[in-house]
């Protein structure tokens, strides 16, 4: 096993383990992946100011999320068809999450359910939801979400219709995959994958089948989810959610600051700023760059938290020096899962919380509270 000191270390193993196709899931942008590459080239493009002769005894990168305790201001965010990652992937990520001490966010469109999960958990989870055009799936999973005690309700905005990627249609990725030809032959060759597979019965949505009326398997899953996802989806059902749901509420996917301004009057605990990883309109803005348009529009009355492109301690630095309060990462922590399961997430989080801590104190900071604008150099056409 190579010495693992990188995000991109933990890639590079996941690319060798994993089945092509769900690698392909989930390192693809949408149509020329051009959002995709500048979630992580801009945040490249800020600069961070080195101080010296700091006292830097007693750091810590604590801080709150939703009034959360968090040992740094990075959480688990949303990610579908984690458990073919590796197998059970839900549930070892969630652990990996609560044992590091950070929020992990369970998505609509996971393998293991919201039962599954909370019953191999001890501390409660973020539950995304995602707008169905079933009513009665929406209520009864809110209320399942509700039941295992998750702590906080993220509703994503930005997919009411599906981002075309090419590398997913090449591949004819669906859940279960299709068997083609090549897609045994790579499935052939992933042998440490294949038999952790075999060894769990969690290989469907796990939040759907024997949820949602007349999904019962594989099939009836497939035309069930391509016709639910709600193009009607507006202010107003985003309203009637906060009212069914009665919790905190995140809402994922701002990215416009007339859009924060909505999410401000709807009530909203927090807004992710967030271009849903680049995987739905390509061309839109890189998250980062979005920020502080956003952060001036909502004036300091909601929490901002951003996610897209973090790969490193050091961006989760920029983005709160920025004025987020707190960041999700996707990838960084699904290469991790798909290198070396739990272990791998645990590595994710370690390798993200010794960038931070290291860049805060070069930085001439001892505290995430005291981050602010002195410690950046932004380009100027940043909005
Ligand atoms: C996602 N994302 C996502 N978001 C969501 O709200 N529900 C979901 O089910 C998914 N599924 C999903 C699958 C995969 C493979 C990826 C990579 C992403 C988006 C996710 O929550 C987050 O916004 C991005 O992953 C953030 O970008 P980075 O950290 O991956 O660059």
């Amino acid at each position: 096993m190579p010495v693992i000191t990188t995000i991109e270390d933990l890639r590079r193993i996941y690319r060798r383990r994993v089945p092509r196709m769900f690698y392909d899931y989930c390192e693809s942008g949408s149509w020329t992946e051009q959002t995709f590459r500048e979630n992580t080239s801009d945040f490249g493009q800020i600069r961070l100011r080195q101080r010296v002769a700091v006292d830097m005894e007693g750091r810590s990168t604590a801080t709150r999320m939703i009034g959360q305790e968090v040992t740094m201001p990075v959480a688990l965010a949303p990610v579908g068809l984690t458990g073919m990652q590796s197998a059970d992937g839900e549930i070892k990520a969630a652990r990996a999450a609560e044992k590091f001490g950070v929020p992990f966010t369970l998505s609509t469109m996971s393998i293991c359910s919201i039962e599954d999960v909370a019953a191999h958990t001890q501390k409660p989870f973020w539950f995304q939801l995602y707008v169905m055009r079933d009513q009665e799936f929406l209520e009864n999973i809110i209320e399942r979400a509700r039941r295992a005690g998750c702590s906080a309700l993220v509703l994503t905005l930005d997919l009411q219709i599906l981002g075309q990627r090419h590398k997913d249609l090449k591949n004819g990725l669906s859940a279960p995959p299709k068997l083609t030809l090549p897609t045994l032959l790579n499935l052939a060759t992933k042998w440490g994958w294949g038999l952790e597979m075999l060894g769990t019965k969690r290989r469907q949505f796990g939040n759907i089948v024997g949820h949602a009326r007349g999904v019962t398997n594989a099939s009836s899953l497939i035309t069930w989810t391509a016709e639910q996802f709600d193009p009607r989806l507006d202010w107003e059902k985003v309203r009637r959610i906060k009212e069914m749901w009665d919790g905190k509420l995140i809402l994922k996917g701002i990215l416009d600051a007339d859009d924060a301004k909505m999410a401000l009057d709807v009530g909203a605990d927090a807004i992710v700023v967030s271009n849903h990883g680049g995987r739905q309109l390509d061309g839109a803005v890189s998250a980062i760059r979005a920020l502080p348009s956003i952060l001036r529009a909502v004036g300091g009355q909601v929490e901002v938290h951003l996610d897209s492109g973090i790969r490193s301690g050091q961006d989760v630095l920029k983005a709160v020096a920025m004025g987020a309060q707190g960041t999700y990462i996707g990838r960084a922590f699904i290469y991790g899962l798909g290198a070396m399961g739990e272990a791998g997430v645990r590595t994710a989080l370690e390798i993200l919380h010794k960038e931070l801590d290291v860049s805060m104190a070069l930085c001439g900071h001892k505290t995430i509270e005291g981050l602010g604008h002195d410690i950046l150099m932004i380009p100027e056409d940043f909005e």
